[in-house]
């Protein structure tokens, strides 16, 4: 039977943070015997969807691991493919995520991507920036580690400048310090195309995270396949290291 958006929506278990890892772009083309680039084209279409259906469904926050830091060591021809996409499909959506009430953000480590890639996601963060209905946070040449190391340093520059105790790290100023700052942690991490791996995603940001794995390749992830994995979770239930009783009260 149909997943309607407003079931989610109504639901007051429903997820707040989605976490995705978009994994079978490139299986999706081998498949039907195309060049790995038409899965990736196949796979912006998906991510399109997604993010409708996510607003839709009353989610708050949708990250998408789009690029990750080891991802730079695929064949050139196919990174630097991938950056093209990047940057036309930043031109090409960021006014219609405008729009539509998105706010933009992006993790990962910006200084990698090409100039032009980037500049066009600043422009894209700073014209969304009060958007209310969605947070897209698109994960690009992120590495959950890179991403604590750079973290940590931060912090060991504000102790060696005595501008910070050691004493006081705690987990909430060490959260402040990762490229989620201000993010929630995700409720729900969903990997598709039948892989069973973090593969360095969020690792910090995951430590109560419920996981949901769905068969389907990336591009053949549609909206009911997605309900179905929010569905899912709603009929969860998060102890957060309590027991049954504790959080049934
Ligand atoms: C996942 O499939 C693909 C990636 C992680 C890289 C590219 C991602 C996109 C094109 C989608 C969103 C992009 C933008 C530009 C916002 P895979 O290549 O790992 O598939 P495989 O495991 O079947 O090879």
């Amino acid at each position: 039977m149909e997943i309607r958006a407003e079931e989610i929506k109504n639901n007051p278990n429903r997820p707040q943070h989605v976490a995705i890892i978009l994994d079978g772009n490139g299986r999706w083309a081998k498949k039907r015997g195309l060049p790995r680039m038409m899965g990736h084209n196949e796979g912006v279409k998906t991510v399109r969807e997604i993010v409708t259906a996510s607003a839709e469904a009353g989610v708050k926050y949708l990250t998408i691991y789009a690029f990750s830091k080891q991802n730079w060591n695929r064949p050139k021809d196919e990174v630097s493919a991938i950056m093209s996409l990047l940057l036309k499909t930043a031109q090409r959506e960021i006014k219609e995520l405008h729009r539509n009430n998105v706010r933009l953000k992006v993790i990962g480590d910006k200084n990698d991507l090409p100039n032009e890639a980037r500049d066009v996601l600043e422009q894209g963060i700073e014209l969304t920036k009060d958007n209310e209905l969605l947070t897209l946070v698109v994960a690009l040449s992120y590495g959950s580690r890179d991403e604590i190391l750079r973290a940590v340093h931060t912090l060991a520059e504000d102790v060696k400048s005595g501008e910070l105790d050691p004493n006081d790290i705690n987990e909430t100023l060490f959260g402040s310090r990762l490229d989620t700052a201000d993010i929630p942690d995700p409720d729900l991490i969903i990997r598709t195309s039948g892989e069973y791996r973090i593969s360095n995603y969020l690792l910090w940001q995951a430590a109560y995270a419920e996981f949901y794995f769905a068969e389907e390749l990336w591009p053949d992830f549609h909206r009911q396949e997605y309900y179905k994995a929010l569905l899912s979770y709603t009929q969860r239930e998060r102890r957060f290291g309590k027991t049954s009783e504790q959080v049934s009260i």
